[in-house]
């Protein structure tokens, strides 16, 4: 695991959209798995403001996960958000993401589909990833099985409560979503994870330097051979 350490996240977001930039200009039809939540917002934003150096224009996108429960139109559905922050900027199709369906008649093999899906595709070559406070990456909460694949899942009170900024009422936010699995995350070719702010500082500490186990869902990036960590002071605090 390499882990970089930016000044400040405007810095750690440029240098992670420099990865993402090179992998585009090396493979150009690439398959990029795309987190939604905060931390690669800014990431986001680099790389459109930078999309004359590069073309995009053959790149598809697998979403990470998505909520179960609201519209697809919603704003806060990932699919609404992935195409407002990044498929948009970048001048991209909407027939070019793929996020995991959630109607309810699709739930039963939803997880099933998705991983044909991105086994269609030929695989994720870049998967972008933040952390949540629990330690979880995409929705596998603390002891999610380390070999799991997409699938159903319950959101924890804490992840509902973190989420709840984007929410009117923030009790509104859903319940249940539908994630690639830890075992999912793994198969990407490279993983290049991001975290920004202080509280992030305890779970970035115990993904990189703790052990593997299922009460860190992150620390099976530790399993990875090509893993890149773009961090913030803040965020690196905790580190030996
Ligand atoms: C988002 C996702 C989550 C977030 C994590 C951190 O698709 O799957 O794991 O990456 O909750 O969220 P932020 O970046 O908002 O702190």
């Amino acid at each position: 695991t390499e882990v970089v350490i930016a000044s400040d996240e405007a810095e750690g977001s440029r240098l992670a959209a420099l990865i993402v930039a090179a992998q585009i200009r090396t493979k150009p039809n690439c398959v990029l798995g795309v987190a939604t939540g905060s931390s690669p917002l800014a990431l986001y934003e680099e790389l459109a403001a930078q999309k004359r150096t590069f073309d995009a224009s053959g790149i598809r996108a697998f979403a990470l996960d998505e909520y179960v429960g609201i519209a697809p139109t919603h704003p806060q559905a990932y699919r609404a958000v992935l195409l407002r922050t990044f498929m948009r900027p970048l001048g991209l199709n909407e027939s070019a993401l793929s996020v995991p369906a959630v109607e309810p008649f699709t739930l039963e093999r939803t997880g099933v589909d998705y991983e044909q899906r991105i086994t269609d595709a030929g695989g994720i070559d870049l998967q972008i990833l933040g952390i949540g406070t629990d330690g979880h990456i995409g929705f596998n909460e603390p002891g999610s099985s380390l070999a799991s694949l997409t699938r159903v899942k319950t959101l924890t009170s804490q992840t509902r409560a973190d989420n709840a900024r984007f929410f009117d009422p923030p009790d509104s936010v859903p319940v249940h979503c539908v994630t690639q699995g830890i075992g999912t995350i793994l198969r990407a070719k490279h993983l290049l994870l991001l975290a920004f702010g202080e509280t992030k500082a305890r779970a970035l500490a115990a993904a990189v330097e703790g052990p593997v186990t299922a009460s860190v869902p992150a620390s099976a990036i530790q399993l990875h051979p090509h893993v890149t960590v773009v961090v913030d002071e803040a965020a690196a605090r905790e580190l030996l």
